[in-house]
């Protein structure tokens, strides 16, 4: 196993990447604090993981707020006794132009997808920099890449969350902090349906054109996970500061 005795704290753990990434986090051996809003989809994924024989904890955390934020670190340092894997993927997407856009919807999104990470860094890079390092992986997308379509505050948190990751890793990099962001194509989850209900678009004309990519179909949560446990292990040592696509061929 490629993750034994590390100690993992995944945010939107219990979404569709977030709980595929927690699976598979623990099935290589690390203890996994599943963080989200929703609790009790938290408390679910923890208990597909103790199922399967892992170790897993679950935690509710509105993750823009800086109190939950050094919650869910001060909770996984008394369960776990140390943070050696932080996957940053919580996330929204509000699918609207300037002109539509409010400022509190801007807002809102600038503090789940951005801030949060800010946020979690700020409280956990300092345990991390005790421990002589760790690997901190957040979740940006494609369109935090090329761009995209009627998704302004969307596609501008995700440019952030690239960039962001790049200058943490100068920052930390010299205390042994690995920083990388994994970046999605269209991945078959609840945003994806989400996202046809906000455009009122019939979900599976939506899917359909999700898939239209040379792979010519849409991710698996599980395909991203595999990512993110690489980035997470010791198999990646020479890699940070890098943006790690996982989108079927879409962005090219
Ligand atoms: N699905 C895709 O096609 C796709 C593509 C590119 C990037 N992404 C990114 O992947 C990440 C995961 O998305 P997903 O597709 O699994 O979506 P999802 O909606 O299935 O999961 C998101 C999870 O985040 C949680 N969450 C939302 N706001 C939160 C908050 N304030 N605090 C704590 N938890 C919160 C939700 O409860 C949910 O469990 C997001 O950052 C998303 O932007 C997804």
């Amino acid at each position: 196993m490629r993750l034994t005795n590390k100690k993992a704290i995944v945010t939107g753990g219990a979404g569709g990447i977030g709980r595929a990434s927690s699976l598979a986090l623990a099935a290589e051996g690390a203890s996994v604090a599943v963080v989200d809003l929703n609790i009790e989809a938290a408390e679910g994924v923890a208990a597909e993981i103790r199922e399967a024989g892992g170790v897993a904890l679950a935690v509710a955390a509105d993750v823009s707020d800086e109190q939950d934020i050094e919650r869910v670190v001060a909770t996984v340092l008394a369960e776990f006794g140390g943070v050696d894997v932080v996957f940053n993927n919580a996330g929204i997407i509000r699918r609207t132009t300037a002109v539509e856009t409010t400022v509190e919807e801007w807002d809102r999104v600038f503090g789940v997808n951005v801030r949060s990470i800010f946020l979690m860094c700020k409280h956990v890079v300092p345990v991390m920099e005790s421990a002589g390092g760790g690997s901190i992986i957040n979740t940006g997308s494609g369109w935090g890449l090329k761009g995209g379509g009627r998704a302004l505050s969307y596609c501008a948190s995700k440019g952030a969350v690239v960039n962001m990751t790049r200058a943490l890793a100068i920052d930390h990099g010299p205390a042994g902090i690995r920083v990388n962001s994994v970046n999605p194509g269209d991945v078959n989850t609840g945003m994806l349906r989400d996202e046809a209900r906000q455009l009122a678009q019939d979900t599976s004309s939506f899917l359909a054109e999700a898939a239209d990519r040379p792979l010519r179909r849409m991710g698996e949560p599980e395909e991203v996970a595999q990512a993110v446990v690489w980035l997470a292990s010791d198999e990646s040592s020479y890699v940070t500061g890098s943006a790690m696509v996982v989108d079927g061929g879409g962005i090219a």
